[in-house]
């Protein structure tokens, strides 16, 4: 694809992809990536089934802290960050960012998911420039510089023209933080980004994701079911059981960085998450 036929703001795709809202609830002047969420409580009715995914849950997530949720399946971590996304409202609580209350998704909270949800028929450069429209008041050259630039970031410049087929697993996760970074968000959302990826893969991730975030301070909230990818990543690590969803502990992690997530420092907090999280099945285990 040339440079040419990157494709400019199209109203079409905006139904497509929740980076791509329009800026809602925040003014521009304001905080700095700071989040409270507040006595947040969510219920699913569907039919018969009424599931009681998010109970009073409190959390204060600081500006440039990085807070992993980790929890097994169903604890309702991803509904908790889609709540904080704006893209799902709570039924009681509320969530502020900066001080203003979310009604609804904004450029300064961007989600990352699982499966890297790039544009297939948009190359790679394409699709940072793509998160980039939600910024008002760039040129297209200025679009194209701050793309290239997240590019280099990630490693991918020389994949700019790349189709997104032509990626691995790694690359897209590569891109789709690219396209999550480019617009300068205060807080990035991040659901099990590296679920999806081989092992050897995901520890390539953690070691660009703790380096890319020396370099580009933001507020980030990743959720994870995996103990030692939190412990690697995180300052402070929250734990979560279900049913209902509810935050049952948190662990500070004061270890140096880079942290390598195969050293046994990481291990010795991740199996004492582990069994914490064990006995909130367990109430035997309890102490
Ligand atoms: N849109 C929905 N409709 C009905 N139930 C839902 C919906 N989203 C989530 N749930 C239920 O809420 C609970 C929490 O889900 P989720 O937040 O996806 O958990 P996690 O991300 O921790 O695996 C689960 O029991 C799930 O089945
Ligand atoms: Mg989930």
């Amino acid at each position: 694809m040339s440079e040419s036929s990157v494709p400019q703001a199209d109203t079409s795709l905006a139904d497509v992809h929740p980076a791509d809202m329009p800026e809602t609830d925040i003014a521009e002047e304001g905080g700095e990536g700071d989040l409270v969420v507040d006595g947040i409580s969510k219920r699913f009715r569907t039919g018969r089934t009424d599931v009681h995914a998010l109970d009073n849950i409190h959390l204060h997530v600081r500006p440039g802290e990085f807070v992993c949720l980790v929890g097994p399946s169903g604890c309702g971590k991803s509904t908790l960050l889609d709540i904080i996304a704006g893209l799902t409202r709570p039924d009681e609580g509320e969530v502020k960012a900066d001080g203003q209350v979310v009604a609804g998704p904004h450029r300064h909270r961007l989600v990352m998911f699982q499966e890297s949800a790039l544009f297939p028929w948009l190359n790679t450069l394409g699709n940072v420039m793509f998160g980039l429209k939600l910024v008002r008041g760039l040129t297209r050259r200025q679009r194209l510089e701050i793309a290239r630039s997240h590019l280099r970031l990630v490693g991918l410049e020389q994949f700019a023209r790349a189709n997104v087929h032509e990626l691995s697993g790694g690359m897209r996760q590569r891109a789709a933080l690219a396209r999550a970074l480019a617009p300068d968000p205060r807080v990035l959302l991040m659901d099990e980004p590296f679920s999806a990826l081989d092992a050897m893969t995901r520890e390539q991730l953690y070691g660009d994701l703790q380096r890319i975030r020396e370099q580009r301070r933001k507020t980030i909230v990743l959720v994870t079911h995996n103990p030692r990818e939190a412990v690697c990543l995180a300052d402070r690590v929250i734990l979560m059981s279900s049913p209902p969803g509810r935050i049952r502990d948190e662990f500070a992690i004061s270890l140096p960085r880079p942290r390598d997530i195969n050293t046994a420092e990481v291990a010795g907090y991740a199996s004492r998450i582990t069994m914490a999280l064990r006995s909130y099945n367990d109430p035997e285990l309890e102490a």
